[in-house]
């Protein structure tokens, strides 16, 4: 066995090599001006190239390369077939990375293999969805975002990287910041929403949140912005379906969060499985090369998704796996996750002049880069230390993090009748529903590191107050509960429990129906055609609603539903998404008033879905208006209203808001400031989401209706007002063009403020 010398040696011989390197007449290494140039450690730099300079093509190629955990590390070593391939590759240095081992025990002995065994000792870069926490789990990503709250959402990232980092984790596969308008596509629970401005700013939050201000702290990880890019656009909402998008949705929609991600130094981006406009996203030279590593510089590396170079056959785009490699490591995509295709052919694709070398130096050069910057060569064990893991794993710092997060998301989409918040003495309650007991499907669907059974469950988080009476009835139980990751979910329609259900209703006080989507229905490859509650549930609602009004319909789901009846009938609705460990504690404080629910939806609830894609932002096409009553000659459904059920935007609080005093004023080229008072109306203390739209009223390119361009959160005392100010510039005001250029153009502007995006406080200007 050859040892950690070889490491050791290999490092040696890189620094001796780099401090002989060449020097300009300043004295200076001619690469130190360009590597600061470009916002480069040059220390680094001069070390990945002297690092560069000792590795044979395939140790290079070995770099690019990403298996996923293919055996328990700490058990006997593989024989065999594929495994056997897999280890073999390891130690000879042609394994960069590896995604799905997670422990420090695990993740150290696999490590001492890549540091002992390999001839450079170039210690691996461990990759692990880490979406939304890690082992404690913070509330799906599109439920954060309804949170607004920037502070805690990259809180939310930074617990989320110090937890996977003390289980060896230094690379997590998020944030995903594609921007989808789609309720059927399953993956909208892992982004931010509809909006590009707010998903960019979430972007930012949450990158910062991974990586810190130190990536080389043993509790900060690497980000990844993913899916490069137009995921999020799926024709029919179906996953991994064609993207074809207009240069205007591209730059002006999907693109803005990813470079939002970029300009906060997120250093890995992933591309996607889609094809976007007829080319397969892995091998998209335009996208990867053009526009991320040209015109926004991106010096990180960039991995493909899960065998996406592969795919690339299937797509119709390449006649083989060689052909696939080669149009991969071309267009740009640094390394390869689970195809085995770089593995297998960069080598002779080198050697037969088909990809240049100087692209795998490029990709391996970024991917060290990055393993230098995390501090791995320093100490390739920093982030798999056992004691460490056994301090910061499910910490009281963590659970108090995600139960802030978890409170901060839920939004309040109905309260009539009063019937919120709860009062905490004397009364009866009846909670009915299977998601009300259950302690996995809070855990959301991406929760590859948390163990089942671990969330607060609603019925617990009530039963922790204890002035009221609880009575618990599952009624039917809509889905099979445990189901595999790639398995597709049951739905039952045994109607056992029904009548149960509805006798303790009778009972109630207050009925608590725990209802909506089982976290399974998410997710990837989990789109949906129908958005309505499925009939059993749908049936038990109304079933229970008979026997007793006093209903609040506490939803967890994934995406926006259509939930016409219950918003009908039903008087008080809590949207609480998926929402992580700590769930059952955040519902129950929301519903009793001790926390005074703030959230506001990121994403436009329809009202059928039909009416999908629906979005606040859209256009508004040369008949907008009904001409005269009933006449159909303009843009309208003939069944179907136009308005969507709950905006973009929307959410409730137990106090209320008033806006006035909309002014504009500071007009000047390009700029002008906008300022609102908010006041709080009602009886309790509460925060307030103040939104800013505008619209571009006449442009070279149309604009939309309205677009988020600011907001505020701010915090107000029963009867207390606050001027909350915004300074719009060329950096809101302006758009980018059918050719991709950013333009601002003079002329009129109209500018709208208040609590949703349906706001119609308004005002204009124009500038020049
Ligand atoms: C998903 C990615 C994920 C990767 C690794 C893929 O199927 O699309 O988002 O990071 O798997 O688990």
């Amino acid at each position: 066995m050859k040892t950690r010398l070889n490491y050791v040696w290999g490092y040696a011989l890189a620094v001796l090599f780099c401090a002989c390197g060449n020097t300009n007449d300043t004295g200076k290494s001619a690469d130190t001006n360009v590597a600061s140039q470009q916002g480069l450690n040059p220390d680094i730099e001069r070390k990945v190239d002297s690092l560069l300079s000792l590795m044979t093509l395939e140790e290079k190629i070995g770099q690019m390369n990403q298996y996923t955990g293919f055996w328990e590390v700490t058990g006997p070593t593989p024989s065999e077939g594929n495994q056997a391939l897999k280890y073999e590759h390891l130690k000879k240095g042609w394994v960069g990375s590896m995604l799905n081992v997670t422990g420090a025990k695990e993740v150290t002995a696999l490590q001492k293999i890549a540091v002992e065994e390999t001839r450079l000792g170039i210690p691996l870069i461990i990759g692990f969805d880490v979406v939304h926490g890690y082992k404690t789990v913070s509330p799906i990503p599109l439920g954060e975002a309804a949170s607004w709250d920037l502070e805690a959402i990259q809180r939310s990232a930074e617990v989320a990287a110090k937890e996977a980092a003390a289980s060896g984790i230094n690379w997590t596969f998020a944030p995903m910041v594609d921007i989808s308008r789609d309720a059927r596509w399953g993956r909208v629970m892992e982004g931010a929403g509809e909006d590009p401005f707010l998903g960019s700013k979430i972007a930012t939050a949450r990158v910062q949140g991974f990586q810190g201000n130190d990536l080389s702290s043993n509790s900060t990880i690497a980000a990844c912005a993913k899916h490069f890019a137009a995921y999020g656009f799926p024709e029919s909402g179906k996953d991994y379906n064609t993207a074809d998008l207009g240069t205007s949705t591209l730059y002006n929609v999907v693109l803005p969060p990813f470079k939002a991600a970029n300009d906060a130094g997120a250093r890995t981006f992933m591309n996607s499985f889609n094809e976007l406009n007829g080319i397969p996203a892995t091998g998209d030279s335009f996208l990867q090369r053009q526009i991320l590593k040209g015109d926004w510089n991106f010096n990180g590396f960039v991995v493909s998704d899960w065998g996406s170079i592969g795919e690339m056959i299937a797509h119709g785009y390449a006649k083989d796996g060689k052909v696939a490699a080669k149009i991969a490591a071309n267009a740009g995509s640094d390394m390869d996750m689970e195809s085995h295709l770089y593995v297998e052919h960069l080598s002779q694709l080198v050697k037969d002049g088909a990809v240049k070398e100087a692209y795998i130096d490029d990709a391996t050069r970024r991917i060290l880069r990055v393993k230098y910057e995390l501090g791995l060569f320093e100490d390739p064990y920093k982030y798999s230390n056992e004691t460490n893991e056994a301090n910061v794993v499910g910490s009281t710092e963590i659970q108090e993090a995600v139960l802030d997060m978890a409170k901060k998301s839920i939004v309040l989409l109905k309260n009539e009748k009063q019937l919120l918040p709860l009062q905490k003495e004397g009364l009866n309650i009846a909670v009915i529903g299977a998601l009300a007991n259950d302690k996995t499907s809070p855990l959301g669907n991406w929760r590859l590191g948390a163990k089942n059974g671990t969330a607060v469950s609603l019925l617990e988080g009530l039963q922790a107050y204890e002035g009221n009476t609880i009575t618990y009835v599952q009624g039917p139980n809509f889905v099979e509960n445990d189901i595999a990751f790639s398995r597709q979910l049951e739905f039952n329609t045994s109607k056992k429990g029904l009548e149960e259900a509805v006798s303790a209703a009778k009972n109630a006080d207050v009925v608590l129906m725990a209802l909506g989507e089982h976290a399974m229905q998410t997710g990837e490859g989990r789109s949906q055609a129908n958005i309505e509650m499925d009939p059993l549930q749908q049936e038990l609602l109304e079933a229970v609603y008979n026997a007793n009004s006093n209903v609040v319909l506490v939803l967890s789901n994934g995406r926006p539903l259509a939930i016409n009846w219950a918003n009908e009938n039903i008087p008080a609705i809590l949207e609480t998404w998926h929402l992580g460990t700590q769930s059952g504690n955040a519902i129950a404080q929301v519903l009793y008033g001790d926390y005074n629910p703030s959230g506001k939806l990121p994403m436009t609830f329809p009202r059928s879905v039909g009416q999908v894609p629906i979005y606040y932002n859209h256009k508004s096409s040369g008949r907008p208006n009904e001409p005269s009553p009933g006449e159909v000659f303009w843009s309208h459904y003939t069944d179907e209203s136009n308005t969507p059920l709950y905006p973009f935007g929307y959410g409730l609080s137990y106090t209320s808001f008033e806006y006035n005093n909309l002014q504009v004023s500071n007009i000047g080229k390009n700029r002008a400031t906008i300022s609102v008072t908010v006041t709080n109306t009602g009886a309790y203390s509460g925060k307030e989401v103040v939104q800013l739209y505008i619209q571009d009223i006449f442009a070279s390119v149309t604009r939309p209706v309205k677009e988020l361009k600011g907001f505020e959160m701010v915090p107000l005392e029963s009867g207390a007002s606050k001027t909350v100010t915004f300074s719009l510039t060329e950096k809101e005001l302006g758009f980018y063009d059918n050719q991709g250029k950013y333009i601002v153009e003079p002329g009129g502007f109209k500018v709208f403020v208040g609590g949703s995006s349906t706001t119609d406080l308004e005002s204009k200007f124009t500038i020049n």
